[in-house]
């Protein structure tokens, strides 16, 4: 199994690294567009072969798109990050120009593949390359939700004072600080409602640390979070590859579910071989649909950008 990931920055490498020592795909390409710069990546991850004992086979390629020849995935993580104080929809102008042309150019050597946007704004991102690129809804699928929901289960955890492996939760919505969605009516420990153990007061209060989970780590480390991200990218990559069909939160295109269409958004995905496999419906109460339609709204005004 090849993926390729296209970007080999913070995110991207760290992307790489997971897949290789988790042994989820047998070779990664990863392409950057600086000199030197992602064989420089590849050839470190590879030199952690022996010590960390994996057979993922990891290659570096400067722009040079015949490498990425018949992958099964491709990730695009190509595209500036926020700085502090930004938003991810200031980024909306230059990323939109780097994402339409690898979208481009991957679908040159791997027309079959499933493709992963993680670029931001990354829900416009992920419309922009379905439009651009025609392909069918299922293979295109924007990385989220899944971080979003690892911040959440982080946060709650700490407020449990519990492992975060005993924790469910899940994050829909747009990936915006203000457009996001924590469910904390549905988050669980251990098979119980979290509220059993949790006033609202600390629940609104872990709801609204996820939402800035991202600016406060960005506000910490001069630039955006790599080690979560480039995991969560992994994870999804490794549903896709190894059909895993797990439910994890994806920006996919709507068509009527959640009562919205031609609009890609967080919705809780089952994720597998051909990629985005369903839409599961989950209930939300009044106020959850009311705060979705909002962040429908604000993720729609953003891809109106697109034509500006
Ligand atoms: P980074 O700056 O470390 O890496 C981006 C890489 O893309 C650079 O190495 C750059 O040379 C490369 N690049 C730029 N244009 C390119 C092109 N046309 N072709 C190939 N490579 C190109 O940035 P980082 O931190 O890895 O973030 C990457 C993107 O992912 C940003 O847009 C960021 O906002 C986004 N992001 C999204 C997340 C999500 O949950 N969806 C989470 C974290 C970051």
């Amino acid at each position: 199994m090849k993926v390729t990931i296209v970007g080999a920055g913070n995110v991207g490498a760290t992307c790489a690294d997971v897949i290789a020592y988790r042994g989820i795909a047998s070779e990664v390409v990863l392409l950057d567009i600086k000199e030197g710069f992602a064989e420089g990546k590849a050839m470190d991850i590879m030199q952690c072969a022996t010590t960390t004992g994996f057979n993922t086979r990891v290659i570096g390629s400067t722009n040079d798109y015949t490498k990425t020849a018949n992958s099964d995935v491709v990730v695009i993580t190509s595209g500036i990050p926020r700085k502090p104080g930004m938003t991810r929809e200031e980024l909306i102008g230059i990323n939109a120009g780097i994402v339409k042309s690898v979208a481009d150019n991957v679908l040159r050597h791997s027309p079959e593949a499933i493709i992963v946007v993680v670029s931001n704004p990354m829900d416009t991102m992920t419309y922009l390359t379905l439009k651009a690129t025609g392909l069918p809804k299922h293979r295109v699928i924007g990385m989220g939700g899944a971080l979003d929901s690892s911040r959440f289960k982080y946060f709650l955890s700490q407020a449990l004072e519990k492992p975060g492996n005993d924790v469910q939760g899940m994050v829909i919505g747009g990936h915006g600080d203000k457009t996001m969605i924590p469910l904390t009516r549905i988050a669980s420990y251990n098979g119980s409602p979290v509220s059993q153990f949790l006033s609202q007061d600390v629940l609104d209060k872990v709801a609204a640390d996820t939402m800035v989970g991202g600016a406060t780590l960005t506000g910490l480390l001069g630039t955006s979070a790599w080690y979560a991200p480039g995991a969560s990218v992994a994870y999804l990559v490794d549903s896709i590859l190894n059909d895993q069909r797990k439910m994890i939160p994806c920006s996919v295109m709507l068509d009527g579910e959640y009562g919205q269409s031609d609009i890609c958004i967080g919705v809780p995905c089952i994720i597998g071989r051909k990629g985005l496999v369903e839409i599961v419906d989950v209930n939300l109460d009044d106020k959850e649909k009311d705060l979705f339609a909002k962040s429908a709204d604000a993720v729609r005004n953003m891809n109106a950008d697109l034509q500006s």
